[in-house]
């Protein structure tokens, strides 16, 4: 029987931790804010930003929308993200990914100024995760890091296996994998024998956004298992893109959904906020 890896749990403890730092911030007059920015009607993207904010409230970090409608210009978003950067009581800034196709979001996100790029998407960021500089890492390869760590799991010397190449998931975490000395294999869309490169690995992470990838002929004894998926399944019951059923038995620990990787990523976002507001006033 697999270990079930406790995301709730853990993220709760984080949160716990972000609101006692949050209130030291208050006594010294510090309020954390965050700007969220999202464009146009993305159904699950409502449901992250409620997620996000009600975690802030927890906290203590004050939460502003800004909605944009579906026909925002490119400039008047580089905008509003130039006004966030000037705003010196901000000291977050977050863009809801997807946004509506004829924007172009990488210059966006290129636009967040470095120190309030929580989410850690901008190239400055990106780059100092690359060469292992401290920086902003995107909260959900942060968030399985943290996993690692509580769960005293070693990844030095280890096999892992990705599933998944996005700038948001995959990419960042190879990155923190290779940062801890694992062998990293990055797998995707394209990889001729998914089956062949994920079944000698010790650390299955999976990112594809594909119900069921991982089956369980694809995974070795005592291998563990990361779900980032968030998929319905054809009852609209919410599903990873792991074979958890299956794999139960067989991996050594497992991360369910919900309940694993969703609600870490929240909590290492307030993080990140936490750490914003404490590096631009200098703490
Ligand atoms: N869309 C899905 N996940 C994320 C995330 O972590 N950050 C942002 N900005 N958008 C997302």
């Amino acid at each position: 029987m697999s270990v079930i890896i406790d995301g709730k749990s853990l993220a709760k403890e984080i949160r716990e931790n972000m609101k006692q730092e949050a209130e030291k911030l208050k006594e010294q007059g510090i309020v954390p804010h965050l700007a969220v920015i999202m464009v146009g009607n993305n159904d699950a993207s409502k449901v992250y930003v409620r997620n996000k904010s009600k975690a802030c409230d927890e906290i203590g970090i004050e939460f502003k929308e800004y909605l944009l409608p579906e026909n925002t210009k490119q400039n008047e978003l580089l905008d509003l993200i130039k006004k966030l950067n000037k705003d010196k009581s901000v000291n977050g800034i977050l863009l809801q990914s997807p946004i509506p196709k004829p924007l172009d979001i990488q210059e966006a996100f290129n636009t967040i100024s470095k120190e309030k790029d929580v989410d850690g998407f901008n190239p400055y960021n990106v780059g100092n995760l690359c060469i292992g500089q401290d920086g902003f890492i995107p909260c959900t390869p942060l968030g399985i890091m943290k996993m690692f760590e509580k769960y005293n799991i070693e990844i030095d010397g280890k096999k892992v296996a990705i599933i998944g190449r996005s700038n948001i998931v995959g990419k960042p975490m190879a990155q923190c994998m290779l940062s801890k000395n694992a062998t990293v294999t990055i797998c995707h869309s394209r990889t001729k024998e998914l089956k062949k490169e994920v079944k000698d690995a010790d650390i299955i992470i999976a990112a594809a956004g594909k119900r069921n990838i991982v089956t369980e002929d694809m995974v070795k004894d005592g291998a563990v298992i990361i779900d980032v998926g968030m998929n319905r399944n054809e009852e609209g019951k919410l599903c990873g893109d792991v074979e958890f059923e299956k794999l139960i038995n067989k991996a050594s620990y497992i991360t369910p959904v919900p309940g694993g990787v969703g609600p870490m990523t929240i909590a290492m976002l307030t993080a990140n906020v936490i750490k914003a507001a404490k590096l631009q006033n200098n703490i």
